[in-house]
Protein backbone atom coordinates (compact mmCIF):
# COMPACT_ATOMS: atom_id res chain seq x y z
CA UNK A 1 0.00 0.00 0.00
CA UNK A 2 1.00 3.34 -1.21
CA UNK A 3 1.22 5.68 2.01
CA UNK A 4 1.56 9.52 1.41
CA UNK A 5 3.40 11.57 3.84
CA UNK A 6 1.61 14.89 5.06
CA UNK A 7 3.54 17.40 6.25
CA UNK A 8 2.76 20.85 8.26
CA UNK A 9 5.93 22.35 9.36
CA UNK A 10 6.85 24.87 12.26
CA UNK A 11 6.24 28.41 11.64
CA UNK A 12 8.89 29.12 13.88
CA UNK A 13 12.29 27.82 13.36
CA UNK A 14 14.76 28.29 15.53
CA UNK A 15 18.48 26.79 14.89
CA UNK A 16 20.42 27.19 18.27
CA UNK A 17 24.18 26.62 18.89
CA UNK A 18 23.88 22.48 19.71
CA UNK A 19 27.48 21.79 20.21
CA UNK A 20 27.63 22.14 24.08
CA UNK A 21 24.71 19.78 24.56
CA UNK A 22 24.62 16.52 25.53
CA UNK A 23 24.26 13.82 23.65
CA UNK A 24 20.51 13.31 22.47
CA UNK A 25 19.35 16.18 24.72
CA UNK A 26 18.08 18.68 22.20
CA UNK A 27 15.21 17.14 19.34
CA UNK A 28 14.85 18.82 16.38
CA UNK A 29 11.90 20.57 15.46
CA UNK A 30 9.91 18.70 13.76
CA UNK A 31 8.97 14.50 14.21
CA UNK A 32 7.24 12.08 12.12
CA UNK A 33 4.45 9.37 13.36
CA UNK A 34 2.21 6.97 12.05
CA UNK A 35 -0.29 5.17 13.37
CA UNK A 36 -1.22 1.50 13.27
CA UNK A 37 -5.10 0.37 13.69
CA UNK A 38 -7.30 -2.44 12.28
CA UNK A 39 -3.89 -4.13 10.56
CA UNK A 40 -2.98 -1.06 8.46
CA UNK A 41 -0.74 2.19 8.89
CA UNK A 42 -2.56 4.66 8.49
CA UNK A 43 -1.73 8.76 9.13
CA UNK A 44 1.39 8.99 8.27
CA UNK A 45 2.53 12.47 8.47
CA UNK A 46 5.63 15.38 9.77
CA UNK A 47 4.52 17.55 12.13
CA UNK A 48 5.90 19.65 14.66
CA UNK A 49 7.85 17.67 17.75
CA UNK A 50 5.04 17.39 20.57
CA UNK A 51 4.66 15.47 23.37
CA UNK A 52 2.06 12.29 22.99
CA UNK A 53 -0.53 11.04 24.91
CA UNK A 54 -1.03 8.16 25.97
CA UNK A 55 -3.57 5.89 28.06
CA UNK A 56 -1.99 4.49 31.23
CA UNK A 57 -2.89 1.06 30.43
CA UNK A 58 -1.20 1.19 27.19
CA UNK A 59 0.93 -1.83 26.89
CA UNK A 60 4.36 -0.09 26.21
CA UNK A 61 4.52 1.21 29.40
CA UNK A 62 3.69 -2.11 31.20
CA UNK A 63 5.41 -4.82 29.31
CA UNK A 64 7.99 -3.33 27.17
CA UNK A 65 6.86 -3.79 23.79
CA UNK A 66 8.96 -1.20 22.57
CA UNK A 67 11.56 -1.42 19.23
CA UNK A 68 13.92 1.18 18.10
CA UNK A 69 17.24 2.28 15.76
CA UNK A 70 19.57 4.75 15.65
CA UNK A 71 21.29 6.17 12.71
CA UNK A 72 23.51 8.92 11.87
CA UNK A 73 22.83 11.54 8.99
CA UNK A 74 26.22 13.91 7.38
CA UNK A 75 26.74 17.00 5.66
CA UNK A 76 29.07 15.92 2.83
CA UNK A 77 32.09 17.86 1.34
CA UNK A 78 29.79 19.33 -1.81
CA UNK A 79 27.06 20.31 0.82
CA UNK A 80 24.85 17.41 0.82
CA UNK A 81 23.16 15.32 4.03
CA UNK A 82 24.06 11.86 3.63
CA UNK A 83 22.00 9.36 5.77
CA UNK A 84 24.01 6.13 5.80
CA UNK A 85 23.07 2.62 5.39
CA UNK A 86 19.59 3.65 5.47
CA UNK A 87 18.61 -0.17 3.96
CA UNK A 88 20.33 -1.64 6.41
CA UNK A 89 19.23 -0.02 9.50
CA UNK A 90 15.82 -0.91 8.02
CA UNK A 91 16.32 -4.52 7.56
CA UNK A 92 17.41 -4.86 11.23
CA UNK A 93 14.32 -2.46 12.46
CA UNK A 94 12.67 -5.56 10.66
CA UNK A 95 14.02 -7.82 12.18
CA UNK A 96 13.44 -6.29 15.91
CA UNK A 97 9.62 -5.86 15.59
CA UNK A 98 9.69 -9.29 14.28
CA UNK A 99 11.13 -10.48 17.73
CA UNK A 100 8.72 -8.69 19.41
CA UNK A 101 5.58 -9.27 17.58
CA UNK A 102 5.34 -5.92 16.45
CA UNK A 103 3.95 -5.06 12.89
CA UNK A 104 6.41 -4.42 10.03
CA UNK A 105 6.96 -1.05 8.35
CA UNK A 106 7.23 -0.66 4.98
CA UNK A 107 10.50 -0.49 3.18
CA UNK A 108 9.32 2.23 1.36
CA UNK A 109 7.37 4.38 4.41
CA UNK A 110 10.55 3.73 6.50
CA UNK A 111 12.77 5.80 3.98
CA UNK A 112 10.48 8.14 3.22
CA UNK A 113 9.55 9.00 6.89
CA UNK A 114 13.60 9.39 7.63
CA UNK A 115 13.78 11.33 4.22
CA UNK A 116 11.38 13.99 4.56
CA UNK A 117 11.76 14.61 8.37
CA UNK A 118 15.21 14.97 7.77
CA UNK A 119 15.35 17.17 4.71
CA UNK A 120 12.84 19.25 6.65
CA UNK A 121 15.35 19.83 9.55
CA UNK A 122 17.99 19.84 7.43
CA UNK A 123 19.65 23.19 8.57
CA UNK A 124 20.07 20.73 12.19
CA UNK A 125 22.70 18.56 10.12
CA UNK A 126 26.13 19.89 12.03
CA UNK A 127 28.61 21.05 9.73
CA UNK A 128 31.37 20.60 12.10
CA UNK A 129 33.91 17.40 11.38
CA UNK A 130 32.88 15.67 14.55
CA UNK A 131 29.07 16.68 14.13
CA UNK A 132 25.84 14.87 12.56
CA UNK A 133 22.27 14.31 13.26
CA UNK A 134 21.14 11.25 15.18
CA UNK A 135 18.01 9.63 13.79
CA UNK A 136 15.71 7.76 16.30
CA UNK A 137 12.90 5.56 14.51
CA UNK A 138 11.31 3.96 17.26
CA UNK A 139 7.96 1.75 17.47
CA UNK A 140 5.74 1.99 20.80
CA UNK A 141 2.35 -0.48 21.64
CA UNK A 142 -0.22 1.52 22.45
CA UNK A 143 -3.51 -0.46 22.65
CA UNK A 144 -5.19 0.56 26.54
CA UNK A 145 -4.91 -2.77 28.19
CA UNK A 146 -3.46 -4.11 31.20
CA UNK A 147 -3.74 -7.45 30.63
CA UNK A 148 -0.72 -9.18 29.34
CA UNK A 149 -0.83 -9.68 25.58
CA UNK A 150 0.39 -8.38 22.19
CA UNK A 151 -0.74 -5.01 20.91
CA UNK A 152 -3.09 -4.29 18.55
CA UNK A 153 -2.03 -1.01 18.00
CA UNK A 154 1.05 0.83 17.73
CA UNK A 155 2.93 4.35 17.40
CA UNK A 156 5.91 4.68 14.53
CA UNK A 157 7.76 7.40 15.28
CA UNK A 158 11.23 9.13 14.04
CA UNK A 159 13.09 12.03 16.23
CA UNK A 160 16.14 13.49 15.98
CA UNK A 161 19.27 15.40 17.99
CA UNK A 162 22.39 16.73 16.64
CA UNK A 163 25.31 15.03 17.73
CA UNK A 164 28.90 15.52 18.16
CA UNK A 165 31.95 13.08 20.02
CA UNK A 166 29.98 10.47 22.01
CA UNK A 167 33.26 9.76 24.28
CA UNK A 168 35.70 12.42 24.46
CA UNK A 169 38.60 9.77 25.19
CA UNK A 170 39.70 6.40 25.70
CA UNK A 171 37.78 3.99 27.54
CA UNK A 172 38.10 2.02 30.36
CA UNK A 173 35.60 -1.16 30.42
CA UNK A 174 35.34 -3.79 33.23
CA UNK A 175 34.98 -7.37 32.06
CA UNK A 176 31.53 -8.16 33.11
CA UNK A 177 31.42 -11.86 34.61
CA UNK A 178 28.25 -12.06 37.13
CA UNK A 179 25.36 -10.05 35.93
CA UNK A 180 24.47 -10.56 32.32
CA UNK A 181 22.77 -8.88 28.99
CA UNK A 182 21.13 -11.75 27.21
CA UNK A 183 20.99 -15.74 26.64
CA UNK A 184 20.66 -17.77 23.66
CA UNK A 185 17.04 -17.32 22.54
CA UNK A 186 16.32 -14.36 24.74
CA UNK A 187 16.39 -10.70 22.63
CA UNK A 188 20.03 -10.08 22.60
CA UNK A 189 19.53 -9.35 19.12
CA UNK A 190 17.13 -7.35 18.81
CA UNK A 191 16.88 -3.71 19.53
CA UNK A 192 14.55 -3.54 22.27
CA UNK A 193 13.49 -1.45 24.83
CA UNK A 194 14.21 -3.70 27.93
CA UNK A 195 17.44 -5.03 26.72
CA UNK A 196 18.88 -1.47 27.99
CA UNK A 197 16.96 -1.23 30.94
CA UNK A 198 18.34 -4.45 32.20
CA UNK A 199 21.86 -3.29 31.71
CA UNK A 200 21.52 0.18 33.62
CA UNK A 201 22.50 -1.59 37.06
CA UNK A 202 25.30 -3.53 36.24
CA UNK A 203 26.62 -0.65 34.28
CA UNK A 204 25.89 2.17 37.65
CA UNK A 205 27.75 -0.51 39.24
CA UNK A 206 31.03 -0.03 36.64
CA UNK A 207 30.88 3.43 36.74
CA UNK A 208 31.04 3.67 40.57
CA UNK A 209 34.14 1.25 40.73
CA UNK A 210 35.22 3.52 38.00
CA UNK A 211 35.14 1.88 34.43
CA UNK A 212 33.08 3.77 31.08
CA UNK A 213 31.28 0.49 31.04
CA UNK A 214 30.92 -2.94 31.18
CA UNK A 215 32.03 -5.60 28.87
CA UNK A 216 29.81 -8.00 28.54
CA UNK A 217 30.12 -11.92 28.37
CA UNK A 218 28.02 -15.12 27.51
CA UNK A 219 25.31 -16.59 30.00
CA UNK A 220 26.81 -19.60 30.28
CA UNK A 221 30.40 -19.74 30.42
CA UNK A 222 31.05 -15.95 31.46
CA UNK A 223 33.99 -15.99 29.64
CA UNK A 224 32.81 -14.69 25.93
CA UNK A 225 33.16 -12.10 25.22
CA UNK A 226 30.32 -10.28 23.53
CA UNK A 227 29.79 -6.57 23.30
CA UNK A 228 30.04 -3.22 25.46
CA UNK A 229 27.73 -0.46 25.92
CA UNK A 230 25.68 0.57 22.53
CA UNK A 231 28.72 -1.01 21.04
CA UNK A 232 30.18 -4.05 19.24
CA UNK A 233 33.41 -5.14 20.99
CA UNK A 234 36.82 -5.40 18.72
CA UNK A 235 39.98 -6.55 19.04
CA UNK A 236 43.19 -6.40 16.94
CA UNK A 237 46.31 -8.40 17.97
CA UNK A 238 48.33 -10.97 16.18
CA UNK A 239 47.79 -9.11 13.09
CA UNK A 240 43.75 -10.33 12.68
CA UNK A 241 40.92 -7.96 13.39
CA UNK A 242 38.47 -10.60 15.63
CA UNK A 243 35.10 -9.97 16.85
CA UNK A 244 32.46 -11.73 18.47
CA UNK A 245 30.48 -13.92 15.95
CA UNK A 246 27.14 -12.96 15.35
CA UNK A 247 25.56 -15.39 17.50
CA UNK A 248 21.86 -14.50 18.35
CA UNK A 249 22.77 -12.65 21.46
CA UNK A 250 24.60 -9.42 20.28
CA UNK A 251 23.40 -6.71 18.55
CA UNK A 252 24.29 -6.83 14.48
CA UNK A 253 25.87 -3.69 14.74
CA UNK A 254 25.85 -1.62 11.61
CA UNK A 255 29.19 -0.05 12.19
CA UNK A 256 30.36 -3.57 12.81
CA UNK A 257 29.11 -4.84 9.44
CA UNK A 258 31.05 -1.54 8.03
CA UNK A 259 34.15 -1.71 9.58
CA UNK A 260 34.12 -5.85 8.90
CA UNK A 261 34.04 -4.94 4.96
CA UNK A 262 36.52 -1.91 4.92
CA UNK A 263 38.89 -4.19 7.04
CA UNK A 264 38.77 -6.97 4.61
CA UNK A 265 39.01 -4.73 1.84
CA UNK A 266 42.20 -3.18 3.14
CA UNK A 267 44.06 -6.89 3.61
CA UNK A 268 43.12 -7.26 6.84
CA UNK A 269 42.88 -10.72 8.21
CA UNK A 270 38.91 -10.49 10.29
CA UNK A 271 37.81 -13.30 11.96
CA UNK A 272 34.30 -13.78 13.49
CA UNK A 273 34.42 -15.63 16.60
CA UNK A 274 34.16 -16.61 20.05
CA UNK A 275 36.87 -14.67 22.21
CA UNK A 276 37.64 -15.90 25.59
CA UNK A 277 38.76 -13.72 28.06
CA UNK A 278 41.64 -16.12 29.22
CA UNK A 279 42.75 -15.35 25.71
CA UNK A 280 42.95 -11.80 26.29
CA UNK A 281 45.06 -12.22 29.29
CA UNK A 282 47.22 -14.45 27.43
CA UNK A 283 48.48 -11.75 24.79
CA UNK A 284 48.72 -9.07 27.13
CA UNK A 285 50.82 -11.41 29.81
CA UNK A 286 52.59 -12.69 26.44
CA UNK A 287 53.28 -8.17 25.76
CA UNK A 288 51.32 -8.17 22.49
CA UNK A 289 50.14 -5.06 20.73
CA UNK A 290 46.48 -5.51 21.46
CA UNK A 291 44.12 -3.05 20.43
CA UNK A 292 40.75 -3.12 21.68
CA UNK A 293 37.31 -1.12 20.82
CA UNK A 294 33.65 -0.36 20.52
CA UNK A 295 32.24 0.42 17.02
CA UNK A 296 28.55 1.49 17.26
CA UNK A 297 26.82 4.36 15.40
CA UNK A 298 26.61 6.38 18.32
CA UNK A 299 30.61 6.25 19.46
CA UNK A 300 31.44 5.33 15.83
CA UNK A 301 34.82 3.88 16.92
CA UNK A 302 35.65 4.33 20.41
CA UNK A 303 38.96 3.47 21.45
CA UNK A 304 39.43 1.08 24.55
CA UNK A 305 42.41 2.07 27.02
CA UNK A 306 41.75 -0.05 29.66
CA UNK A 307 40.33 -3.76 30.33
CA UNK A 308 39.86 -4.51 34.14
CA UNK A 309 39.63 -8.47 34.32
CA UNK A 310 39.17 -9.68 37.22
CA UNK A 311 41.45 -7.75 39.64
CA UNK A 312 43.42 -6.72 37.58
CA UNK A 313 44.29 -4.00 34.45
CA UNK A 314 45.24 -4.30 31.36
CA UNK A 315 46.05 -1.63 29.25
CA UNK A 316 45.17 -1.74 25.56
CA UNK A 317 47.28 0.08 22.71
CA UNK A 318 45.60 3.82 21.64
CA UNK A 319 48.71 5.01 19.56
CA UNK A 320 47.80 7.06 16.35
CA UNK A 321 49.25 4.25 13.93
CA UNK A 322 46.50 2.04 14.97
CA UNK A 323 44.62 0.30 12.81
CA UNK A 324 41.25 1.19 14.53
CA UNK A 325 41.86 4.76 13.53
CA UNK A 326 42.70 3.99 10.03
CA UNK A 327 39.68 2.13 9.93
CA UNK A 328 37.97 5.49 11.41
CA UNK A 329 39.63 7.08 8.85
CA UNK A 330 38.11 5.49 6.02
CA UNK A 331 34.88 5.38 7.22
CA UNK A 332 34.57 8.97 7.88
CA UNK A 333 35.77 9.79 4.46
CA UNK A 334 33.27 7.52 2.53
CA UNK A 335 30.66 8.95 4.80
CA UNK A 336 31.70 12.85 3.85
CA UNK A 337 31.88 11.90 0.21
CA UNK A 338 35.74 12.51 0.22
CA UNK A 339 36.08 8.96 -1.22
CA UNK A 340 33.82 7.18 -3.34
CA UNK A 341 30.89 4.82 -1.72
CA UNK A 342 31.79 1.87 -3.49
CA UNK A 343 29.55 0.01 -1.58
CA UNK A 344 26.38 2.29 -2.23
CA UNK A 345 25.80 3.01 1.51
CA UNK A 346 25.85 6.48 1.53
CA UNK A 347 21.45 7.99 0.52
CA UNK A 348 22.07 11.14 -0.52
CA UNK A 349 18.95 13.53 0.38
CA UNK A 350 19.32 16.50 -2.91
C1 LIG B 1 23.61 -3.21 22.26
C2 LIG B 1 24.23 -2.59 21.07
N1 LIG B 1 25.26 -3.22 20.47
C3 LIG B 1 25.86 -2.71 19.38
C4 LIG B 1 25.43 -1.50 18.83
C5 LIG B 1 26.10 -0.98 17.60
O1 LIG B 1 25.23 -1.05 16.50
P1 LIG B 1 25.28 0.04 15.35
O2 LIG B 1 26.66 0.02 14.83
O3 LIG B 1 24.28 -0.44 14.36
O4 LIG B 1 24.91 1.33 15.95
C6 LIG B 1 24.37 -0.81 19.43
C7 LIG B 1 23.89 0.45 18.89
O5 LIG B 1 23.00 0.49 18.10
C8 LIG B 1 23.74 -1.37 20.57
O6 LIG B 1 22.73 -0.74 21.15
Amino acid sequence: MEHTISITEQAERKVTDTKSIPFGKVPTEHMFVAEYKDGEWHNAQVVPLHDLTLSPLALCLHYGQTVFEGMKAFVTEEGKINIFRIDKHHDRFSKSLHRMCMPAVPKKLFIDAIHNLVKLDADWVPREADGSLYIRPFMIATEDRIGVKVSDEFLFMVVCSPAFQYYTKPLKVKVETTYVRAAQGGTGAAKCGGNYGGAFLPTQLAREAGYDQVLWTDSIHHEFIEESGTMNAMFYFDNVLVTPQLSGTILDGVTRDTLLALAREKGIVVEERHISYHELVRAFNEGKRVEAFGAGTAAVVAPIETIAIGHKEYTCYTGADAVMFRLQKELYDIRRGIVPDTHKWNYIIN
